[in-house]
């Protein structure tokens, strides 16, 4: 297994280009299932959690072919050949659970084998299945396996979601899209990625509106066609290498980073002492002489502050000037960070969802290990400012969301490499 080996070297300079989002993109893809047509999605990160997903539409029927080293995916489903999720690959992304909505919509049978809990929580599907269920699916739990039947097709409803789940939204966003009739979806998550899911769909010629808002209307259609879309710049990626100037001194450039889809991060990071000036080509952030501040943060879903940069925002505040609250929303078990920057000197007391992070003068290197992908990188960010050598063990999350994560941090002068071990 490989392991990445940081030295502190002091401050950082230079510029990163933003990949497209790994997150958008795990709902894009599923979403070429709902026609026979070809879609194309560029802007496509080149992840491992990419190659699941072609992995997993592959064994439903779909043809794809790649451009562009890559970023460039064509998905062709002229028909559904198995509709049915094995768990071998639906165990590796929880993401998966996406291809229920499209296979159900337009197949009007489908088996997706049920993703089960991950480091970060128990994490249920059933805002999926309730949602899917209004909309006129029969479902049965069979041997770990949601099975779904909408023999007549799939019936327009008004569904609440009892809370904004980013999955939910997109699952029952892509199914309404095939349902006869109106479909009102309320108090949905709002996130840019559900955005960017809309307009791939409208492109495909579904009628939807509200997207971005608590309720979306879609107006079903009988069939979609085939587009050409490019995937939003990816949120949590730009928010992590924001964090590198801020950690480790210096200033830098995020190519194609947009304040709007960071708005209560970016507010967040200024509260804290960071510069950040939007330009025509991103954003530069820089800490220059500034201190960093202890601030208070609590994960919400979107406009708030993102979960996916909680880890990230704690490395940060492990050398901050006071005593910081990080309070931990969305998931009920995202602190297993908090261990692993303690073993770097951190001060750190995780009591239940809150965690209260008091500023140390400077972090020491040390071997740590993560267990899931945005742990991983937030102890990369404290081993650029530690002193001496960290060493960061089960680099496999990583390359489930970093794009090139060695070179891009390398790019900005840190003093960083990948090992085999
Ligand atoms: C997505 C993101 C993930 C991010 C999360 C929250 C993708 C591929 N992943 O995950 O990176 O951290 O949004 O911003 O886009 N829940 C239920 N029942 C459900 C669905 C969710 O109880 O049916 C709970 C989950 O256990 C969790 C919370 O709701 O505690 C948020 O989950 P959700 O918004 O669905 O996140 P994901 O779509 O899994």
């Amino acid at each position: 297994m490989d392991s990445i080996i940081i030295q502190g070297n002091g401050p950082v300079s230079g510029e990163i280009p933003i990949s497209g989002a790994k997150n958008a993109a795990l709902t894009l893809m599923p979403a070429a299932l709902l026609t026979d047509e070809p879609v194309t999605l560029t802007n496509v990160p080149r992840l491992s959690d990419i190659k699941t997903t072609n992995e997993l539409l592959q064994s439903l029927g779909t043809k794809i072919s790649m451009k562009d080293d890559g970023q460039s995916i064509t998905l062709t489903t002229p028909e559904i050949t198995n509709h049915l999720a094995h768990y071998d690959i639906v165990r590796k992304m929880r993401a998966s659970i996406l291809v229920l909505g499209p296979i159900i919509a337009r197949h009007g049978i489908a088996a997706v084998s049920l993703p089960g809990g991950c480091a970060i929580g128990a994490r249920p599907v059933d805002i999926h299945l309730k949602g899917l269920e209004a909309l006129g699916v029969n479902l049965d739990l069979i041997d770990g396996y949601v099975h779904a039947k909408a023999p007549k097709g799939l019936k327009g409803t008004t569904y609440e979601l009892p809370f904004a789940s980013v999955g939910a939204t997109e699952n029952l966003l892509m199914a309404a899209t095939l349902a006869k009739g109106t479909t009102v979806l309320k108090n949905v998550a709002r996130e840019p990625e559900i955005v960017d899911l809309a307009v791939l769909l409208r492109s495909m010629g579904a009628n939807i509106s509200g997207d971005g808002s608590t309720e979306i209307i879609i107006e079903g259609v009988e069939t979609l066609h085939g587009t050409t879309h490019k995937v939003v710049t990816d949120r949590i990626e730009l928010g992590t290498y924001m964090m590198a100037p801020l950690i480790a001194g210096g200033e830098i450039e995020l190519l194609g980073g947009k304040r709007q889809i960071l708005e209560s991060f970016c507010q967040k990071l200024e509260e804290a002492g960071a510069q950040i000036t939007e330009t025509t080509r991103g954003l530069i952030v820089a800490r220059k002489n500034a201190n960093i501040h202890a601030v208070n943060v609590t994960t919400e879903p979107f406009p708030g502050f993102p979960t996916d940069l909680q880890a990230q925002m704690m490395a940060l505040l492990c050398t901050a000037e006071g005593t910081s609250v990080l309070n931990e929303t969305i998931f009920e078990n995202r602190f297993m960070h908090a261990p692993e920057l303690v073993r770097m000197g951190a001060n750190i007391d995780v009591q239940g969802g809150t965690a209260i992070v008091t500023g140390i003068k400077e972090l020491r290197g040390a071997p740590v290990m993560a267990t899931d992908l945005r742990a991983s990188v937030s102890l990369i960010l404290a081993g650029l400012a530690a002193k001496g050598e960290t060493r960061v063990a089960r680099v496999y999350h990583l390359d489930r969301g970093y794009e090139k994560v060695v070179s891009k941090f390398r790019s900005i002068g840190a003093n960083i490499e990948r090992i085999k071990e």
